[in-house]
This record gives structure tokens, sequence and C-alpha cells, in this order.
């Protein structure tokens, strides 16, 4: 099949080259000169697992090119998939304009039947609305050519992307065009050759259904969160509680995780928009008001067990951060709790050295020179008050214990993902504060 993705992001770019991989045609369109440079250059410009190697096969093959011409890339794909961002709007409701923009450039320019497919995350009412954008640039160019518009929203995992592509759990299709219909099954067939994975709905309950899995996923987060504050001022160890009711197969072991709040892309804002589409029909979605509430209080976590151990003012102070991304495997410090962290101790007067495997770049983007870098985690450590650990990347799971301790100035580890043993480090000399134990 021949697609044009628009929007060569985390979600488009990964959506091409999956595609191309099992044969398609994919033409990436970015309005981002600089990405499509890099990726015209072989380069990619995000860190995912698989996908340099993935992208570089594909376009070696001419299976996956990418582009800033909006004519060649309107005129290329008959499945036309949308995949810009949404980011928040200023009262929390999704800002569509990329979405819109996209879709009114496809109906300027389209001249055979286009399947537009919604990949971006949307609010319930977008495909109406890319619908209506398209049928007025046709009307105003006085031609009528057939088109459908589907949702389709993406579930991947930054930093699992590529595998969660290539092996969905579930696809949702939300369409009320039959051929439109035909055409996604084709085009998802060979990612579930096992067993069908496909769910074919309406548009609503397809748009609804994105947003209603991450919310859910933000809320087991929050609750969690909020527990093991409470375990800590009872004495109990929350580790312990997760696996307990882990075992419960209502409950399952997946995302039950205590830590320093949810970041990202996707939960802060699709949480926001969500409560956002409810007050538009006059309902306030409680649980998920608490939830919101609950993460911007466990971004300060870290921060509070700092002062709890140090003092409220940290001037003089320097602490070793590893972990900027908002989660691991992957540069993207969207929302990351590291930069609610970073702020705090900045605002209080402290120092900062902080290593992560893959976002420093990224950092420098954001932080410019507020904090300083290290070229390994215990190179990070020398004359720190303490180390802070803000995410979960492996390496950092099994260090070396008594080369932190030599180095740290005080052997004060505050760890925001459990990564360790309380009674061992106890036991190697260290104060160690995790989440809840
Ligand atoms: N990142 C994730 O893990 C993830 C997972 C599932 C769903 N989503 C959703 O997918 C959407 C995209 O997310 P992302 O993280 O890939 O965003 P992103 O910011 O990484 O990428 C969006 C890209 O779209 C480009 N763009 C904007 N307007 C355009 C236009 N008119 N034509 C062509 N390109 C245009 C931007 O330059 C940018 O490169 C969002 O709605 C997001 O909520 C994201």
């Amino acid at each position: 099949m021949k697609l044009t993705i628009v929007g060569t992001g985390y979600v488009g770019l990964v959506t091409g080259a999956c595609l191309a991989e099992v044969g398609n045609d994919v033409l990436c369109l970015d309005v981002d000169p600089a990405k499509i440079a890099i990726l015209q250059g072989g380069g990619i410009p995000i860190h995912e697992p698989g996908l340099q190697e993935m992208v570089r096969r594909n376009a070696a093959a001419g299976r996956l090119r990418f582009t800033t011409d909006v004519d060649e890339a309107a005129a290329f794909g008959t499945l036309q998939v949308i995949a810009v961002g949404t980011p928040p709007g200023e009262d929390g409701s999704a800002d569509l304009q990329y979405v819109v923009a996209a879709a009114r450039a496809i109906g300027q320019r389209m001249n055979d039947y286009k399947v537009i497919i919604d990949k971006s995350t949307v609010p319930v009412g977008t495909a109406d609305r890319v619908k209506a954008a398209i049928a007025e640039e046709l009307a105003r160019r006085g031609v009528e050519i057939p088109y459908a518009v589907v949702s389709n929203p993406e579930f991947l995992k930054e930093g699992a992307a590529v595998e969660d592509f290539m092996r969905p759990d579930r696809i949702i299709v939300g369409s009320d065009d039959e051929r439109a219909t035909l055409l996604l099954r084709a085009l998802y067939q060979p990612f579930q050759r096992n067993h069908e994975r496909l769910i074919v709905m309406d548009v609503r309950s397809a748009e609804l259904t994105k947003y209603a899995a991450n919310a859910m996923l933000a809320t087991r987060i929050s609750f969690m969160n909020e527990l093991a504050n409470l375990a800590e001022r009872l004495g109990a160890d929350i580790e312990l509680v997760r696996k307990g009711m882990g075992a419960d197969p209502r409950i399952g072991y997946h995302f039950l995780y205590p830590g320093v709040g949810y970041g990202g892309s996707c939960f802060p804002k699709d949480v926001k928009a969500l409560r956002h589409t409810a007050s538009e029909h006059g309902m306030t979605l409680k649980v998920l008001t608490a939830v919101e509430q609950a993460n911007a209080e466990q971004k300060q976590v870290l921060l509070h067990k700092v002062v709890k151990h140090l003092g409220e003012d940290l001037r003089g102070r320097h602490f070793a951060l590893w972990g900027l991304a908002f989660k691991p495997n992957t540069d993207d410090m969207r929302e990351a709790p590291s930069l609610a962290i970073i702020e705090g101790l900045l605002a209080r007067g402290a120092t900062i050295t902080a290593y992560d495997p893959v976002a420093m770049e990224e950092s420098k983007k954001l932080l410019g020179d507020k904090i300083a870098y290290a070229k390994s985690p215990l190179a990070a450590l020398g004359q720190a008050d303490a180390l802070l650990i803000v995410t979960e990347w492996k390496e950092f799971r099994s260090p070396d214990f008594d080369t932190i301790r030599q180095l740290l100035k005080q052997p004060l580890v505050i760890d925001g993902r459990n990564l360790y043993d309380p009674k061992l480090m106890r036991e190697l000399g260290f104060d160690y504060d995790a989440i809840g134990r």
C-alpha cells in the first residue's frame, strides 16, 4: 500500500518505519526541515530502541522516504495517516490546530480517493472536524472526491515503540466506512498473524478508548503513589504491598509501581484533555481530578525528602541526579519529573550534576547550563550531598555501592524509583530513603 505519514515525530516515525518494514511504500512528511534533513541524511532525531536500524533498512530498500513537500505527500498515499502533535491548550483541551492544518492541506490537494487516518490522540468529535475541514477545502476547489476519515489511535510506549507497533496488544479502528475498514484490515493484517487483534468500532468510541486507556494507567500510578505515601507513615513497605496486590488477577502486576509521578508527552496532557471534554459536557471527572492533583504533589516528593534530610536552605549543597528522561529507554523529557525536581533544587540554591544514558542532549536544549553533566553515573557523584535517583534506567540497578559511598560527601541516597533493598543499603552504610518503604 502507499501511505503518507503526516507528522514524523515519535509516533509518525515509528509508524512509518514499521509499515515500511512489512512491505508498504511510505512517505513521511514533516513541517520541520531540520528533522527531515536528519532523516534524509541517515540519522534519526529521537532515541528509540531498534528504530535507527529499521529506518536505515527500509530507506535503503526505497520503501521509506522523507519530505517537507506537502504537494508530494498529499498526492502520494491512498492512506494519509495524521500523526501530528496535539499539545494541551491553555484551558487543558487538546490543541487541534496541527490536526486541522494537516487535514486542510490534504483537502486542498487530493485528486483521488483517500482514507484519512487520525492516529494522533484526539478528543471525541475530531474525526467529524477533520471530515468537515476536508469537505470545506474540496467545496472551495469546486471538486467532489470521495474520502473517508477513520480513527486509529496509537498505543505504543516510548522506549518499546517498535516492539509495541510490530506486536500490538490490540489495534483499534473507529470507522463507519466499509471500504476504509477493509483497507485498514489489510494494512494491519501482517501485525496479527497469530490471532485477530483488530477491534472495529464506531469512530467516537475509538477516540474515547485512547483517552480511557491512558486515564486508567495514570490512575493506577497516582493511586499507588498515594498508597506509598501512606505506607511510609504507617511503617509498611509499599513494595511488599504491591506484590500482594498484583497477585490478584483482577489487579495484575503491571503498572503498579510507585515513583516520582507520571510525566511524558501523553498521560499529563491526555488526563487534562479528557477532564476538559467532560467539563464541556457538564460533567466533572472526580477520579481524574484527584489523579492529576496527586500527580502534581508526587512530583515534589523527592524534593520534600531532600528538605527533610538537609533543610529548606540548600545553598552550597550539591546533588548528583541519575536519570533525566521521563522514563527509561527514551530521550523524551516532556513533562519529566526530573524537571520539577531540578527546578525545586535550583530555586533553593543547590547545584546539580546529572547523568542520563541518552537524554543529556535533550536536557541541554531545555536547561542550557543551569546544571552540569557527567559522562558516567559514578562521575556525577563527586562532592555531592546526596544521590537522587529519578529514572529507573537498567544501568542504575546494580551499581558499585562501595565507590558510590566513597565519592559522595555523605552517604545519602534518595531513590525515587525503589531500585534497591533498604536493608542492604543500611548494611552498606547508606542513609537510604525511597518511596513508600
Ligand atoms: N509519544 C507517544 O508515546 C505517543 C503514543 C501514542 C499516541 N501519541 C499521540 O500521537 C500524537 C503525536 O505524538 P508525538 O509524540 O509523535 O509528537 P511529536 O511532537 O514527536 O511529533 C509531531 C510531529 O508533527 C509535525 N507536524 C506538526 N504539524 C504538521 C503538519 N501540518 N504537517 C506535517 N507535520 C507536522 C511536527 O513538526 C512534529 O515533528 C499526539 O497526539 C500524541 O498524543 C503519542
